[in-house]
């Protein structure tokens, strides 16, 4: 049904146009939460999405259609089949939650519509659930996660409390952390997972924690529970007792200036800050913070990073189609966070992760001290059967 309306569009489109225009001409969907406790996460990737498309797009013909999550599974899915049987969009971009991703993925699955991963670390979606269609260019859940277990036992961090919002994503990044620690000596002294954007008060979950006889503290909490999470962790005054460690989107720059002085100290993992000394970066910082008027996160570079896969996958196949979602899953270039390249075994993207310590000067200002960096982080399949 789908294929036939394509067509005779094609058929259509081609008895109107000169082939050439019809050729660089592509529809991408952005499937992004605009409101709800993750929509500066969508607005972000937005950005950086539309400045790929001015940096690299010229020449091409690429429009976009915008629709909201809203962070609900259900509501992501009804999207997804809206933009694919009514738009008829050539490429999904987009996705914020592991749970919507885990609502749609059988839908672009059956519908053969390509879909790039711009934010949602849903592992299973690039494990055991993987589709040729599923291409990831942001970061898995498991791969963010996994290097902080022995890099936090070696750090001479002996026991662990665990926290984080329960759904796909709390669970999975908790999952591989707890794994990765506990196989390079540490313990895990209990763990909790707390109503996913169902949870105003942390004071409970922060006393358990103290109480736990934990060294430190591994969370994983984004965008609103983030700023709420840091602020009271900041109010009980535990960065002595109980220093806070997590994945980077704990103490994001899109949203660091919230949280204030409680985030300084805060030492977490992630795929992109924007301290990364490359001319790659440096020139991107520039042009986003002159473009924006603040530091790009990495919400902005995943969006940044889709949108020049998707505008080289078009170069390279010169139109939408199988040639398109081949390119897709090949194409591999240095960016703002340092090499990246997809892995044909799973469709997730193989990159650096990094190590980093927020400090939070007098005046308000954060910046990103990187520690360390762990080179070209790669899953295994997991299951993966592509
Ligand atoms: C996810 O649900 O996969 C997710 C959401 C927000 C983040 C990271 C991961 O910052």
């Amino acid at each position: 049904m789908r294929q036939l309306t394509r067509a005779a569009l094609v058929a259509a489109a081609a008895a109107m146009l000169p082939a050439a225009a019809a050729a660089d001409t592509l529809k991408v969907g952005l499937l992004l939460p605009y409101s709800s406790v993750y929509a500066s996460l969508g607005n972000e990737i937005t950005d950086g999405f539309n400045l790929a498309l001015a940096t690299y797009g010229e020449g091409l013909e690429i429009s976009t259609v915008q629709e909201d999550t809203e962070v609900k599974p259900n509501v992501g899915l009804a999207k997804t089949r809206k933009l694919i049987l009514q738009d008829e969009v050539d490429v999904i971009v987009g996705v914020v939650s592991s749970g919507v991703l885990g609502a749609l993925r059988d839908f672009v699955h059956r519908a053969e519509v390509p879909l790039v991963v711009a934010n949602a670390g849903n592992s299973v979606m690039t494990g055991a659930s993987c589709s040729p269609y599923v291409i990831r260019v942001s970061f898995s859940n498991d791969q963010v996660n996994r290097p902080m277990g022995p890099w936090l036992y070696e750090q001479g961090v002996g026991k662990v409390y665990t926290l984080a919002p329960d759904y796909a994503a709390g669970r999975q990044m908790i999952e591989a952390f707890a794994n990765a620690y506990t196989e390079a000596g540490g313990e895990i002294v209990g763990q909790a997972f707390t109503p996913f954007q169902d949870t105003k008060d942390f004071g409970p979950y922060l006393t358990a924690a103290q109480e736990s006889g934990a060294d430190a503290l591994f969370t994983f909490y984004a965008g609103g529970e983030a700023i709420a999470f840091v602020k009271q962790y900041g109010d009980f005054g535990l960065s002595d007792s109980l220093p806070l460690y997590g994945s980077g989107f704990l103490t994001s720059p899109l949203y660091v200036a919230a949280q204030g002085p409680a985030a300084d100290g805060v030492v977490t993992s992630l795929h992109y800050v924007p301290t990364i000394d490359t001319p790659e970066n440096t020139s991107f910082r520039a042009t986003y913070r002159e473009r924006f008027e603040r530091e790009p996160s990495e919400y902005a570079v995943a969006g940044y990073d889709a949108g020049r896969l998707v505008v080289e996958a078009l170069r390279t196949a010169g139109g939408p189609g199988e040639a398109f979602h081949s390119a897709l899953r090949t194409t591999s270039f240095t960016g703002p966070r340092g090499p990246l390249r997809i892995d044909p075994a799973t469709n997730n993207v193989i990159q650096n992760i990094y190590v980093y310590r927020t400090e939070v000067a007098e005046d308000g200002t954060a910046t990103q001290v990187i520690l360390d960096t762990i080179e070209a982080v790669q899953d295994p399949p997991a299951g993966c059967e592509m």
